[in-house]
C-alpha cells in the first residue's frame, strides 16, 4: 500500500510536472510558479495521510469480518440410540452408537461409529443422558480421546426398575480431538428414539 501511495505520487508527480511545465509557461508572464508547487506538495502530503487512514480502517474492518465468520460457524449435534432394548452387557468398553439424528450441523458427529470429531479448536458443551433397567450395572463414561472426562453410574438393584441419569461437561478441544460416549464392560442402557441421547455444541472458537 505504502508503495502504491508512492507510485500514485510519482505518477502525479509526472503528471503534475507537465502541468507545471506548462504553468511555468504562464508562469513567467504571471510569476507564480513556486506558491503553486508547495501548495500541490502539501496537498499530496495531505492524500497520503488520508490514504493511510484508509488503509488502517479497511484492515480493522476486516479483522472484524474474520471474527464475524469465526462467530458463525454452527456445530451442533442431538442423537438418539434409536432401536428398542437392552444395549449391553459386553465383555469390553463399547463405544455407545447413537444412531438416530436429531440434528447434526456442521456434520462433525458421526452416527455410524458414535463419534464427534472437533471440526475447529473451540470450547465445546456436551451432555448425555441414559434410561436403563434396574437388573445390571450402568456405567457411562463421556471421553476425550481415550481419556475418561466424566462419568454417570447405577448401582444394580431388584427393586428400583428404572434408572435415568446423565451427565455435562464443557471441553476445549482442538481440530480432531474425539468425544464419544463409553459403555463400560458389563454394564448396560435401554436403547431407544428418546431416553437415551448425546448432543454437543461449539459454544465459542478459540
Ligand atoms: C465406571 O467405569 C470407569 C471406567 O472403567 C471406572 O474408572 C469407574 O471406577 C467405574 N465407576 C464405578 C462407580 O464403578
Amino acid at each position: 500500500m505504502t508503495f502504491s501511495v508512492w507510485l500514485l505520487v510519482c505518477f502525479c508527480g509526472l503528471t503534475l510536472g507537465q502541468n507545471v511545465f506548462t504553468q511555468t509557461d504562464v508562469a513567467t508572464e504571471t510569476g507564480s510558479c513556486f506558491p503553486d508547487m508547495c501548495k500541490f506538495l502539501k496537498e499530496f502530503g495531505a492524500m497520503k495521510a488520508k490514504l493511510e487512514a484508509v488503509e488502517t480502517n479497511l484492515k480493522e474492518k476486516s479483522e472484524v469480518l474474520e471474527l464475524k465468520k469465526k462467530d458463525a460457524t454452527i456445530i451442533a449435534f442431538s442423537a438418539a440410540t434409536g432401536g428398542s432394548g437392552h444395549i449391553g452387557p459386553f465383555d469390553t468398553d463399547t463405544t455407545l452408537i447413537y444412531r438416530k439424528l436429531i440434528i447434526n450441523v456442521g456434520n462433525a458427529y458421526n452416527q455410524h461409529t458414535g463419534i464427534f470429531s472437533a471440526p475447529v479448536p473451540g470450547i465445546y458443551y456436551f451432555t448425555y443422558f441414559y434410561h436403563a433397567g434396574g437388573s445390571q450395572v450402568v456405567n457411562l463414561s463421556l471421553m476425550k480421546n481415550n481419556e475418561e472426562v466424566v462419568t454417570t453410574y447405577d448401582h444394580k438393584t431388584s427393586h428400583d426398575v428404572a434408572d435415568n441419569g446423565g451427565n455435562a461437561a464443557l471441553l476445549q478441544l482442538q481440530q480432531g480431538d474425539q468425544v464419544y460416549v463409553q459403555l463400560v464392560e458389563n454394564t448396560h442402557i435401554w436403547g431407544g428414539s428418546h431416553g437415551t441421547t448425546f448432543s454437543g455444541y461449539l459454544l465459542h472458537q478459540v
